[in-house]
């Protein structure tokens, strides 16, 4: 018989951790209706003590998506689990999970104490979130690089707590399959309490193990994943729940399953990544740009004769549309564009149908036809978009090899036009500073990245960038036929997330981590937010 594979998504909140990708609560609530359609248990909606907006977008999650378990994260201290508790406690199943370093190293140089206290700490903090809620998930955190002696005692001491779910995160990324699932084995053979609950697995993927290590823990009796969209999280990232579900079902079919539906792997990848700003590398595999893409010719020629020479998934099982034989171009009404985008599973209404409708035809006054990465890339940009301060009218840019590169920038605020122009050292730096002189407001570029959406010399460029803007980083997207247009949308993106989140975020709140600042003095000493 088959067995159940529980998945713990952590998106919005292993995943929100990466700098840059912190998310509003309209944009975590619309990620976690996608994952409840993507079919996921359990999804960890973020970590609401780190500040009031994260527990309300937790608190709206629990009170909005029906069918997972929603869960927050609390450190081993009774104001986080009051946190959790209150954004939580409307769910149709709600989990508290409560962590705390395990490991000599985490216990001793983080939290400052000894084992036994830790002991107690674990068994406090449980019981403290027992007489709120039923199910309870502790986590042994840098449980890979804990005394196997230790561990099997805190764990033991937890379950006897109430803890419902034990998870035992490799959270540093340092072990490797072997010993990574004889570790769960171990721990299965040695803690009889472990039959009564749920056992859990969390992996990061600094040496590129997670999903490895993952999958050795499932195979030596792990009955949970937790996981993230692409891959993304802490540092180099989680283990990727499209990865992971992927391999069950291509190599396991029959032996392990989850209750994934696959069809929409691929949408809730694309709407995480472009939520959250995090462009996926075209070799990513399952949903990356290639990896359905074969160039060498023998291969081409052997996927024509028969898919599974080269295939070993079907694109249309993780939900990739293939592309249509009708085109939309300018000449496209409202009507077609409606039919095509019901067609992709976009239900758009009111003023955001009207604003894809008039940057569809903006798009497609200037490029042949509009493809459905194309569409795809306009209706998630514009969905996405946050009250703009400022909207780009028109720029005009003068460069060349031989002179100093000028643009001209208006901008509209508030009904009123706002010109300012200059120099810089290529096109879109010059029109960088120009919005800056306009908006008053000084960015530091940290990332940049421009890609084609599609094939052709007409492509849709697609934009991203990240921008420091008074010691907060904040993303920004832009797309359009011309790429320094497409920069500049992006830029102006980013400056717009500032001045809706940005001016007031910062009072003792890191927008980039979304953590709050403990107070040395007063604070419980039981570490900062990690994952
Ligand atoms: O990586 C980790 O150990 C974590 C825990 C807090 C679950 O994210
Ligand atoms: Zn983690």
């Amino acid at each position: 018989m088959s067995r159940k594979i529980h998945i713990f998504d952590t998106t919005l909140r292993d995943g929100e951790q990466v700098p840059g990708a912190k998310l509003n609560k309209r944009q975590k609530l619309e990620i976690a209706q996608q994952l409840a359609r993507l079919g996921v248990d359990i999804i960890e909606a973020g970590f609401p003590c780190s500040s009031p907006e994260d527990l309300q977008a937790v608190k709206n999650i629990a009170q909005q998506v029906r069918g997972p378990v929603i869960t927050g994260l609390a450190r081993a201290v009774k104001e986080d689990v009051d946190a959790v508790w209150e954004a939580v406690r409307d769910a149709e199943r709600p989990r508290i999970h409560v962590f705390l370093g395990s490991s000599d190293i985490h216990i001793q140089k983080k939290l400052r104490r000894d084992r036994n206290a830790a002991v107690e700490m674990a068994v406090e903090a449980v019981k403290y979130a027992k007489g709120f809620c039923e199910d309870v998930e502790f986590s042994t955190e840098d449980g890979s690089r804990t005394d196997f002696e230790f561990l099997c005692r805190i764990i033991d001491a937890t379950i006897k707590a109430g803890a419902t779910v034990i998870n035992v995160p490799d959270t540093v990324g340092y072990s490797v399959p072997e010993e990574y699932g004889s570790i769960i084995r171990r721990l299965r053979e040695s803690v009889p309490a472990l039959d009564r609950v749920i056992l859990s697995v969390h992996c990061h993927n600094d040496l590129g193990l997670a999903v490895a290590n993952s999958l050795a823990a499932v195979h030596n009796g792990a009955d949970q994943v937790e996981c993230t969209i692409n891959g993304i999280g802490e540092r180099a990232g989680n283990a990727s729940l499209e990865e992971i579900v992927m391999v069950l079902r291509t190599r396991y079919a029959g032996q392990l399953h989850t209750e994934i539906d696959t069809r929409e792997i691929y949408r809730t990848s694309r709407i995480v990544s472009r939520l959250m700003n995090i462009v996926i590398q075209p070799n990513k595999a399952i949903v990356g740009g290639n990896a359905f893409a074969h160039s060498s010719g023998v291969h081409q020629d052997g996927v024509l004769k028969d898919r599974t020479t080269y295939e070993i998934m079907k694109p249309e099982d993780l939900g990739i549309k293939q592309q249509r034989k009708i085109v939309l171009t300018a000449r496209s009404g409202r009507s077609a564009l409606r039919h095509r985008l019901g067609e992709l599973g976009y239900h758009l209404e009111g003023d955001v149908f009207e604003r894809v409708y008039s940057r569809f035809i903006n798009v497609a006054d200037r490029k042949k036809e509009i493809r459905t990465q194309d569409l795809e890339s306009i209706v998630e940009i514009e969905v996405s978009k946050v009250a703009e301060s400022f909207t780009l009218h028109s720029f005009q840019i003068m460069s060349g090899n031989t002179l100093m590169p000028f643009a001209s920038v208006t901008l509209i605020k508030d009904g009123e036009h706002k010109t300012d122009a200059a120099n810089g050292n290529g096109p879109v730096d010059a029109c960088f500073n120009a919005i800056e002189r306009i908006t008053g407001v000084c960015g530091k570029l940290r990332d940049y990245d421009l890609k084609a959406v599609t094939m052709g010399r007409d492509a849709l460029g697609e934009a991203m960038v990240r921008v420091e803007i008074n010691g907060v980083v904040y993303s920004g997207i832009g797309t359009s036929p011309d790429v320094i247009e497409a920069s500049a949308r992006a830029y102006l993106n980013a400056f717009n997330r500032y001045f809706v989140n940005g001016i007031g975020a910062v009072n003792g709140i890191n927008a980039v981590n979304g953590m709050k600042a403990v107070d040395g003095a007063k604070s419980v000493n039981v570490g900062e937010r990690t994952g």
